[in-house]
């Protein structure tokens, strides 16, 4: 199999972390992988907080469990966090933002780094005790947050795939 598309299927999402750290490096390299995401109209209006502040990722995690009351929430205590964002004018900015978390996830994959896409911040992210905490992320003020990464080396190796559903045809 072509070694990216076998990177593609071999993916899987990782929830359970180890406590080791993600290199600058491995955060850079993630984050070239987010820009070179296609975007609608070439816009790219986005942008990329990557955090490995484990007691700023605790802190927005606590913020997010109050908001959604669940008082054990915690991201699956990742390494890191890359927190994609965009200007809310921009209609396919949150498809824009799907297109680089897939990117990020694939990248990830390809450094032997465990990822998995965390929703909870969708809707909630203009909350005022969230929002400051994002500002500390340095995520600009004006931009919505939709679906977030949550990274790290996986606890468990070689994580099987859930079973693949999805019907194609090729004529
Ligand atoms: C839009 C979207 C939202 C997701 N939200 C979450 C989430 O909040 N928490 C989580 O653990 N996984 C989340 N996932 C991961 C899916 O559960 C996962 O991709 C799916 O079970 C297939 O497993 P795989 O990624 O290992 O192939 C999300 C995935 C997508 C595409």
């Amino acid at each position: 199999m072509n070694n990216v598309i076998e990177c593609i299927v071999t993916r899987r999402s990782v929830r359970e972390f180890t406590e080791q750290a993600i290199s600058y490096d491995d955060m850079m390299q993630m984050m070239e992988a987010a820009l070179f995401a296609p975007s609608g109209m070439n816009l790219q209006t986005w942008h990329f907080s990557g955090v490995t502040n484990k007691a700023l990722i605790k802190s927005l995690a606590a913020a997010i469990g109050r908001e959604i009351r669940r008082a054990d929430y915690d991201f699956y205590q990742p390494a890191a966090l890359i927190i994609p964002s965009n200007i809310p004018s921009n209609p396919l900015g949150k498809d824009d933002n799907a297109c680089a978390i897939e990117n990020i996830m694939i990248a990830a994959h390809a450094l032997g780094i465990g990822s998995v896409w965390i929703n909870q911040l969708q809707g909630i992210s203009f909350v005022p005790e969230i929002r400051s905490i994002l500002s500390e992320m340095q995520v600009p003020t004006e931009n919505e947050v939709y679906g977030i990464v949550a990274l790290g080396y996986a606890k468990q190796k070689n994580i099987p795939a859930p079973e693949r559903k999805g019907q194609y045809v090729i004529l």
